[in-house]
């Protein structure tokens, strides 16, 4: 029952008590009574009501309880135990644009450059209930874009098509699945790219901006950037959910030493309640591969935890959200939370995938160019180097 139903209802009896009260003397001390009984069961539920919408207390999977308040615009996600929205997902296959459109033509020379020369492996974390109504979009939104994209499921599914794992499902084991994955990757494609990325199939990825990112980076260097986060482990450790990235080096060192079996207790294979996160960044710090620090020149992050709205929209969760005891760096909310060139947000709907790829993709305000010139030298020199390319290519 809405609280407006029940608004209504006590309402209501209060109007049909009355006569009943002024018509009958015998009855009246009866009549006061009930009236009173009902008075304080419908005061007392809708008080209970009001404040249990107001204050909703939340136990995360580490045992830290947090308040989640003002849940006026709680309509995203914020842990993995809220209503999972993410399962809006379109119902038939999504239309999409001709990359060769004359608006767009010639636009993404440069990135198609850094394409060839920063390889990324992108791996999605999947599970057998979620390969139609996830995976399949992340396989046709984003997932196009990296140089190898596997599926890891715990189930075969020779249409998507997915690895499959020899793990449990279920948030337990996520600690073992990710363990499964990388020594999967390790195995089969170390030679097919050059940094690792892990996904859920909730992550959205602006690939390019990551191996914008990833291009002043060294692959041979044992460091992994992400979302960093505070608790737990020293130098930090990085979100799950707002995906992570392994350099080869880090990969390796992970697979043959963290796997090994002289591994650091640190690495081993069951964390306590299956945390991967948490797990992966003690295990990677054990092993010395450093937790690397993704922010651009301005201080603002590219990797995030949530939607964008929860970034950008000031109060939109309140200041004791865990959120912003975890966060490593400061952080500011508004337009100044989010790197111009920001790599991942998490708990996109599948829905949403389809709006973020034509917002990023696809719509251009007339006449104003990306900023190339603003983003370091190195950039310029090589968007100089290319301009003669792109004017072949335009008409
Ligand atoms: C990259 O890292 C490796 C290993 O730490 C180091 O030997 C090498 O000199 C680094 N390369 C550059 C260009 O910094």
């Amino acid at each position: 029952m809405s609280i407006d139903a029940l608004t209504n209802a006590s309402k209501k009896m209060t109007i049909n008590m009355k006569p009943i009260v002024i018509a009958s003397h015998s009855r009246f001390s009866k009549s006061f009574i009930l009236t009173l009984a009902v008075g304080m069961t419908f005061g007392f539920s809708f008080a209970y009501l009001l404040l249990s919408v107001v204050t909703w207390e939340k136990i995360d999977f580490l045992g830290n309880s947090y308040y989640l308040t003002t849940q006026r615009y709680h309509s995203d996600m914020h842990d993995h135990r809220d209503f999972d929205w993410s399962q809006q997902a379109p119902d038939n296959l999504v239309s999409q644009h001709n990359d060769d459109e004359p608006f767009h033509r010639g636009e993404n020379v440069l990135a198609k450059e850094v394409e060839k020369k920063v390889r990324v492996l992108c791996w999605i974390m999947t599970s057998p209930k979620n390969h139609e109504t996830k995976a399949k979009h992340v396989k046709l939104t984003w997932g196009r874009r990296c140089n190898k994209l596997l599926l890891m499921s715990s189930e075969s599914d020779s249409k998507l098509p997915t690895v499959k794992l020899n793990v449990q499902e279920g948030r337990n084991f996520l600690w073992a699945k990710t363990r499964a994955a990388f020594a999967y990757v390790y195995k089969h494609h170390l030679n097919d790219a050059d940094w690792f990325m892990k996904a859920d199939d909730d992550t959205y990825v602006i690939v390019e901006n990551l191996r914008y990112f990833l291009q002043s980076q060294n692959k041979s260097k044992p460091i992994y950037f992400g979302c960093k986060f505070k608790p737990y482990v020293k130098q930090g450790y990085m979100s799950g959910g707002a995906g992570y990235v392994l350099s080869k080096a880090a990969l390796t060192r992970f697979v043959e030493r963290g796997m090994s079996l002289h591994h650091p207790s640190e690495c081993k294979e069951d964390h306590e309640e299956g945390a991967e996160d948490v797990g992966m960044g003690k295990c990677m710090e054990a092993l010395g591969v450093e937790a690397g620090d993704s922010r651009d020149s301005l201080g603002r992050g590219r990797f995030f935890p949530f939607v964008p709205e929860h970034h950008l929209i000031p109060g939109h969760v309140n200041k004791d959200f865990w959120y912003w005891k975890y966060i490593f760096y400061p952080s500011e909310e508004g337009m100044n939370c989010c790197s111009d060139t920001a790599i991942s947000f998490h708990y996109v709907s599948p829905n949403m995938m389809y709006v973020l790829e034509y917002l990023i993709y696809h719509l251009r305000p007339y006449g104003v160019n990306s900023g190339l010139k603003q983003e370091g030298n190195r950039m310029l020199i090589e968007a100089k180097d290319l301009q003669t390319n792109s004017a072949n290519i335009e008409h």
